[in-house]
């Protein structure tokens, strides 16, 4: 059978990652099994107001992920499209939760394909343990002083724990 260029392809999972949770990593995990290369883009959400810099979402990311081999992980502040054309992937996974999520997602993956038509989005369903989760909810939890060493790795818990120790 001829071989097309999806036989050996690398695919992009962007999002904010504020902070990463077990959550993320689920289909981070599970796509690293049927792609060849997963870059994980820690990127901007226009609409949102961070609680941890660019540079500490990244690096939480890095380390939750180091022990994966076909995983990189890569911060840009540019448009999700624009790093896709420059380095020729064509592959962008999502994550679905949950039936709300679906609206917001059909609508990015249409405008990504409208600015960028070589691109296709991936959804892939999240595993229920991790439906109900977000960064957000994590956030809320440790502000209140409660457990979250189930949703996120134990150094993302304690950047949590020092976060609202300050404020
Ligand atoms: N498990 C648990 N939680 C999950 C999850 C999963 N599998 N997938 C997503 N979530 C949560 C996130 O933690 C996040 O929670 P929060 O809102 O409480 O922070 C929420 O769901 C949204 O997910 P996220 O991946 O952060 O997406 P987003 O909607 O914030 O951002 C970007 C989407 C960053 C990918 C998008 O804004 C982007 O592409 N930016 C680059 C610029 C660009 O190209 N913009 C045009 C886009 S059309």
């Amino acid at each position: 059978m001829k071989k097309k260029a999806s036989d050996s392809m690398e695919a992009v999972y962007p999002g904010s990652f504020d902070p990463i949770t077990y959550g993320h990593i689920d289909i981070i995990e599970r796509s690293a099994e049927i792609f060849e290369k997963i870059i994980v883009l820690v990127t901007y959400n226009v609409r949102k107001t961070y609680s941890f810099s660019f540079k500490e979402r990244t690096e939480m990311a890095k380390d939750s992920l180091k022990d994966f081999k076909n995983v990189e992980v890569v911060s840009y502040d540019g448009l999700l499209v624009d790093f896709l054309n420059q380095n020729s992937i064509k592959v962008v996974i999502r994550g679905l939760r949950v039936i709300s999520d679906f609206e917001h997602e059909l609508q990015m993956a249409h405008a990504n394909k409208a600015l960028y038509n070589t691109m296709e989005t991936f959804f892939l369903m999240t595993d229920n343990e991790y439906s109900y989760i977000s960064s957000s909810m994590v956030k809320e939890i440790v502000q209140f002083g409660g457990d979250v060493s189930s949703w996120v790795p134990e150094k993302v818990a304690a950047k949590l724990m020092e976060l609202y120790k300050k404020n």
